[in-house]
Parts: structure tokens; sequence; C-alpha cells
């Protein structure tokens, strides 16, 4: 008999997701769950779900079918985070083997959702999107003892034409200057030494005490541009030009200290042409990221861009993506080699005893792998110290620790 009282949660998706996980492990354990490591050892299993892409929807409902037989020894099923908010009851359809449905702003219910989960009753929570409620609890399960995230902004108003969040996460909202710090505290007090804050748009951050300002406070830029074209762009209802953007990525190369910028592409949107495709390219040459992520354009439900027809065929998305993928490492090969010769301060992360490395990162939030000289102590992971570079390589840095 599988204990009722053991869960497995499995996460899908992007960091607000993780760090959302963490919170909903925290506030199981208040509840007397006990976190286990395989669906086979879980009463209650928990998948917390990502709908940015189709590929990351599909992925959870194959989940539940393949586990859809241990109904059968009493397990229960959950769905949490994006597709549980997007898809809602239609869930208990597609999966009727599902007993919990709940969108990321209502997990401050869960408690209640799980008692009636419990009584063998189905249990549903979905949020308004107009809730300015966040998500604050004091039963944060962190999964690494040295950097943890803190959340300060939940949701997004912008509305682009190819993007689920505004409805699956509701409208952009910020917690307190004074619940960040407190939170900020506490984890350095439990032996912390990084903290990320998160959110679908920390530049959005605005504290409602009005007494703190988001101003930059990492040598590390994440800016999503999607695009090179500005004819894409205001299709995608971005709000911002070529010119625009490139305006603001000069800001950021002014700053008296360097400034590591990544960003994330999506090819192939709607009407997307070879030349439009082109200035991608073209874009990624001038700004010169450090790191890129990219997508193959999805067509995603309720959004605006839904109901353009999805004209460019797989096949060429997948062109466009790995011919801009190879562009770019070429840009990190020649970016990363810039670094050889400098001298730089990392946080220890851990090790690599196979290559008898030490995992390290910049405050560019580059990896950084390094050797200790022999007969140096070996740094603890969440420590941090210099290291010389001495060779580059398009995703990471090698170099030996200093003194
Ligand atoms: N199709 C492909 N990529 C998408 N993204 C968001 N929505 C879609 C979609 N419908 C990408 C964007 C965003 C990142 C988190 O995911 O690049 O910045």
């Amino acid at each position: 008999m599988a204990n009722q009282k053991t869960f497995y949660l499995e996460t899908f998706g992007c960091q607000m997701n993780v760090h959302d996980s963490e919170k909903v492990v925290g506030t199981l354990i208040s509840q007397g769950y006990r976190q286990v490591e395989s669906v086979e050892e879980a009463g209650l299993v928990l998948y917390n779900t990502c709908s940015i892409r189709d590929k990351a929807e599909q992925k959870v409902f194959h989940r539940l079918a393949d586990f859809r037989k241990l109904e059968r020894q009493g397990k229960k099923f959950g769905v949490l985070g994006c597709v549980a908010q997007q898809e809602g009851e239609n869930i208990f359809e597609r999966a009727p083997h599902v007993s919990l449905v709940c969108g990321s702003a209502s997990y401050r219910n869960l408690p209640g959702m799980l008692v009636e989960l419990e009584a063998g009753k189905r249990s549903t929570g979905l949020d308004d999107r107009q809730t300015t409620e966040t998500f604050e609890t004091e039963f944060t399960a962190r999964g690494n003892p040295h950097r943890g995230y803190i959340t300060i902004t939940e949701g997004c108003d912008k509305f682009c034409a190819y993007c689920v969040v505004p409805y699956t996460r509701g409208r952009e909202r910020s917690r307190t200057s004074d619940a960040i710090l407190a939170e900020a505290r506490q984890m350095a007090g439990s032996g912390y030494t990084e903290v990320q804050l998160l959110g679908q748009n920390v530049n959005s951050y605005r504290d409602p005490l009005r007494k703190r300002t988001f101003s930059e406070l990492c040598d590390h830029v994440h800016l999503p541009v999607q695009s090179g074209s500005t004819r894409v762009l205001e299709a995608m209802q971005r709000e911002y030009t070529r010119e625009d953007y490139l305006q603001r990525i000069a800001w950021i190369k002014a700053a008296r200290r360097e400034i590591s910028i990544t960003t994330d592409i999506i090819v192939g949107f709607p009407g997307e042409t070879e030349a439009e495709f082109e200035e991608t390219l073209s874009l990624l040459d001038e700004v010169g990221y450090d790191g890129t992520f990219s997508f193959k354009y999805s067509p995603r439900p309720n959004t605006p861009a839904q109901t353009m027809p999805d004209s460019i065929p797989d096949g060429e998305k997948a062109r466009r993506l790995s011919v801009l993928q190879e562009h770019q490492k070429e840009i990190q090969k020649r970016l990363n080699a810039r670094h050889v010769g400098q001298t730089l301060e990392v946080m220890v992360e851990g090790t690599n005893p196979a290559r008898g490395q030490l995992i390290g990162r910049t405050s560019q939030n580059k990896t950084l792998n390094f050797t200790t000289a022999g007969g140096n102590a070996v740094p603890t992971p969440g420590s941090y110290v210099r290291v010389h570079v001495s060779a580059s390589f398009p995703n990471s840095l090698l170099g030996e620790m200093v003194g």
C-alpha cells in the first residue's frame, strides 16, 4: 500500500517553476507529508508544469499516461503550474485519474486542497488573472544550500503575441522590499552566499512600499530580444524596435563595469522571411551576446498569434534554429577568449571529480572550471576565490586558483 502521506514532485520549465516547487515542497512537508524520490514510493504524484511551448505541455500528458495504471494502487495525481492554470478542469477529461489541479497563484490554498484530496474528493484551485496576491510562505525547501532564489515579481502584463504567460501567471505584481530583504537576511543567516532574484519580468519591479528601486545588482543582464527585425517585433507586440533595443544595449555596454548580456530568440514566428531571419543573425553580431536561448515558434492557446497562420514549416524552423545556434557558438568562442589571462572572482559551486576540477561561477554568470595548485587547501562550495583564466570554450572557461 502506498503511504498516502508521501509525495513525489517533478518540475518542468523555468526557474520560477523550480522555485515554486521549493515552496510547494516546504508547504507539503509542513502538512506532514514526506518527499520521496520515485513515483513508485509515493502516495501523491505531482507535476509542476510548463506550457510555454507545445512540447513542454505535452510532456505532462505523456507522464500522466505513463503512470495511469498506478492509480489502481491508490496513488493520487496532481497537476500544478502553468498547464493546470491553462487547461483547468479539462485536465480531468484528458486524464481522469488526476484529482488535483492547481495554478501557481493558488498554492497558498494547497493545505486546504490536500485535506479535500485526503477525503477522496477532487480539488481545483484556479487563479483569477486579476489577483494581486503573491505566494508568501515561510516554508521554502531550497534545493541548493549556497545559492537560492527569491521571488521579487510574479506575472506579466505585456501580452506579447506569442506568449501564454499573462494567461497562466496572472497580472504583474511585486513583493514589498521589506519582505524581500527579510528573506535575504534569513538566507544569509543560514549560510547562503548568493541570491538570485526571480520574476517573469524582474525589470518591472516596483516596490509597493516605494522604498527601493530595481537598479541592476548583477554583472549579468538577460534581455530577451526575440527577433532582430522591427517588422517581426511589431507583429510580436514587443513595443520596441531593433534600434530601441540596440540603444539599451549601448547603455549597458557604457556601464563602468563589464556586464555580460544574454537573450532569448524565437525563430519562425508567423510570416518571418529569410531576410528578417538574417536581421536576427546580424543583431547577434552587433550585440555580441555571451549566451542565447533560442526556440522554434510554437503556437499557444489564447494568444493573439494563434490566429495567424503558422506559416513556416517545421523543417525550415529547425534549419533557422541550427544556423542561428552555430552562428552564436562562433560569437561565444570569440567573446570567451577575451577572458583568457584575466583573474576573476568565482563562487565555488561544487567539484567535478572525474576531471579533477572545481566548478566555479563568475559574477557575469559564466562557468569557470578550475584546479588548485598542489598544496593549496581545496575551497568549499559557497565560498569565493580568485581564478586565473587559462583557456576558453563556447560555454565555459578554464583556469587555476590564485594563491
Ligand atoms: N514559441 C516559442 N518560444 C516561445 N517563448 C515564449 N513563447 C513562445 C512560443 N509560443 C520563448 C521566448 C521567451 C522564452 C521564455 O520562451 O523566447 O523569452
